[in-house]
């Protein structure tokens, strides 16, 4: 049940990755690179997309190649992976599902299942929020805050050190706020709170909802 998950969750990260040559190749923005401002500048997406998660697809590509992980899944060296080769694979996934989650109509709250799911988790979306936010700028140092699910379907709040993803400890992601310094440092400096708080008006609830598993 929690490989089908996965495997599910993270489909369309397969359609990333060359079937010619087994290598990975940068993801395309669903937007305009000025389109997130003010939230997220243009500056910022430029490096963030194209130095960034370049790099990481870059490494990613010289490390995995003649080893066991060349031509495997991200998720699949994500969870089997360790050291550099692990936070290589974990960022490339991340900033993938980042990237994806954005949307200039962005915005409002969740609908449907998800909003159902969240509520009864958190009493309400604005609870579950907050302790989002608290929880990303609590995270000491580089990494991630994530809305995942586990494998029995409960919906929980992770933060993740590094380039590490929930997919690491069997869970499933759904939502992904970035908190390393390149995300937000040249538009909100070192105000980490205020950035997160920002990026709930740019949030593609459709793209977030369908990550979203039936338990
Ligand atoms: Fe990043």
């Amino acid at each position: 049940m929690k490989r089908i998950l996965l495997l599910s969750a993270l489909a369309f990260v397969i359609a990333t990755t060359s079937a010619q040559t087994g290598f990975w190749g940068l993801i395309q923005l669903p937007y305009a690179s000025e389109a997130l401002e003010p939230v997220i500048s243009r500056r910022t997406i430029e490096l963030h997309h194209g130095k960034h998660l370049a790099g990481y697809v870059e490494t990613l590509n010289l490390l995995v190649k003649d080893t066991e992980y060349e031509g495997k899944s991200l998720e699949h060296i994500v969870r089997h992976s360790s050291g550099v080769i692990f936070n290589n694979a974990g960022q490339v996934l991340n900033h993938i599902l980042y990237f994806q989650q954005f949307s200039p109509q962005g915005g409002g709250v969740p609908t449907g299942r998800l909003a159902r799911a969240i509520e009864e988790q958190w009493g309400t979306f604005d609870d579950f929020r907050e302790e989002f936010e608290k929880r990303g700028a609590a995270l000491f140092g580089s990494g991630w805050v994530w809305l995942a699910q586990t494998a029995d379907g409960t919906l929980i709040i992770l933060q993740e050190p590094g380039g590490s993803n929930p997919v690491a400890s069997g869970c499933r992601p759904i939502l992904g706020f970035d908190v390393w310094e390149h995300a937000y440092y040249l538009d909100y400096e070192n105000r980490r709170l205020e950035h997160l708080r920002s990026l709930w008006d740019i949030i593609d609830w459709q793209v977030v909802g369908e990550r979203y598993a039936r338990p």
